[in-house]
């Protein structure tokens, strides 16, 4: 049947696939019909996604993408890849006064840093194929949508999306696509780690105008339209998945 969503004999790699929007895009590329290799530092739950894909031939590989080695060793147990989506980040609240040196290197080094160097060892490493499709997972924190407390993690992203339109300009040449998805508030474990009040979340909800928060899956449908051959003429854009949040 004609799909041309369709991510059947794709491989693809999934970072953060361990947790929230990393495993949902694994598992949905899964069935789309992708072979997927799934990474995260996690191993035991990198398996519990696993589990829930359908499909055969998909992969683990666990690794600590602050740390060049591990990104090094990555790049080596991959074969040829026609997708990678980087969703392994992470966030903190974290108000100008109290932000230490540790905190910025923690932040840029998961959010911005692992992103460049693996995009710099698949594109040297030649592990992409012609007309392969990056998708970085970014945040409308990264698009000026400014909160309280957040100014490590949204100037991460912002560096991040940035980076992509370089990439996507960059790579063109190769018929290599780069874009970002860039989601409002997502109901994972990231958003758990913040620590905000009942109170908080109920206020921050009604700035939506469709009066929720996104679901993994709401990206995950997004990052298969990003990975399929529907959109081989799009890169260096990005898609906004944020309940009308930058409405406002
Ligand atoms: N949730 C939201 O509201 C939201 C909104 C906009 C953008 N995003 C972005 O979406 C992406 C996924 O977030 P999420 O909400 O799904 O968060 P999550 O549930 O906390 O998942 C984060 C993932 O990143 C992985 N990770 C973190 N540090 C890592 C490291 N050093 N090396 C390798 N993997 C690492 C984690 O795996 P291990 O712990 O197993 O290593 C986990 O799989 C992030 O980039 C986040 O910034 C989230």
């Amino acid at each position: 049947m004609y799909n041309p969503f369709s991510l059947e004999e794709k491989t693809i790699l999934v970072t953060g696939a361990s947790s929230g929007i990393g495993r949902a895009i694994a598992i949905e590329c899964a069935k789309m019909g992708a072979v997927v290799f799934l990474s995260a530092r996690n191993e035991a739950r990198l398996r519990e996604t696993l589990a829930q894909m359908p499909g055969e031939g998909h992969q683990l590989i666990v690794a600590d993408l602050t740390q060049e080695d591990d990104i090094k060793s990555l790049v080596e147990q991959l074969p040829q890849m026609d997708g990678v989506i980087c969703a392994a980040g992470i966030s903190a609240l974290k108000p100008i006064q109290v932000v230490s040196e540790k905190d910025i290197q923690a932040i840029f080094d998961t959010n911005y840093k692992a992103p460049v160097l693996l995009t710099k060892l698949l594109t040297k490493k030649r592990k992409l194929n012609a007309e392969a499709s990056l998708v970085y997972i970014s945040s409308i924190s990264g698009n000026g949508n400014t909160a309280t407390a957040l100014s490590l993690y949204g100037s991460s992203k912002s560096a991040l999306s940035s980076f992509t339109k370089y990439a996507a300009l960059e790579l063109a040449g190769r018929k290599i696509r780069c874009n970002t998805i860039c989601p409002g508030r997502i109901e994972t474990q990231l958003l758990q780690n913040q620590t905000m009040s009942a109170e908080d979340i109920e206020k921050d909800i009604a700035k939506y105008p469709l009066h929720r928060y996104g679901k993994p899956e709401e990206v995950a449908q997004a990052a298969v339209y990003l990975l399929s051959d529907a959109t081989k003429w799009i890169t260096g854009t990005s898609i906004v998945i944020d309940g009308g949040r930058t409405l406002n």
